[in-house]
């Protein structure tokens, strides 16, 4: 498939652009502060923290963000179990199904959970984190998939 280009000029904290690549969907988030924050406080929780699974993401994503740049995430939004979609629940608030709830990616169809990362929890049926897909940016604003 050719690559697919995004403009993230109007990206909102916490807001996700949705393309598709190759038949997937793409999800582009801007983290706000406080979720980058929570983050690294999450790595005790997760069954890969430092993603050493290098098949989740290019050699080029490091760390615990797993991003070029820290605030902009970008995910291929298929659950790493049997490929449901994912919710994103961005916001640091109680959910039904944790009350600590840091921000992430629940998925409805057998309870997974992943972090605003896409590091899976541990105790959930996903083995793996969410993929990255090969991207780069053309410019501050633009982001080429694939
Ligand atoms: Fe997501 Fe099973 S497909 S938990």
């Amino acid at each position: 498939g050719a690559p697919v280009t995004a403009d993230i000029s109007a990206l909102g904290e916490n807001q996700r652009l949705i393309l598709e690549w190759r038949g997937q969907p793409i999800w582009i988030v801007k983290r706000s502060k406080a979720v980058l924050d929570a983050l690294p406080t999450l790595d005790g929780e997760l069954r890969d923290p430092k993603s050493e699974n290098k098949d989740q993401q290019p050699a080029y994503i490091k760390g615990e963000f797993r991003s070029l740049k820290p605030e902009i995430s970008v995910l291929v939004g298929l659950c790493t179990h049997l490929g449901c979609s994912p919710e994103m629940k961005a916001e640091i608030r109680p959910e039904p199904f944790d009350p600590n709830w840091k921000g992430g990616y629940f998925c409805p169809c057998h309870k997974s959970r992943f972090d605003m990362a896409g590091r899976v929890f541990q105790g959930v049926p996903a083995p793996s984190n969410l993929l990255v897909p090969p991207h780069h940016y053309a410019d501050d604003n633009t982001i080429v998939i694939g």
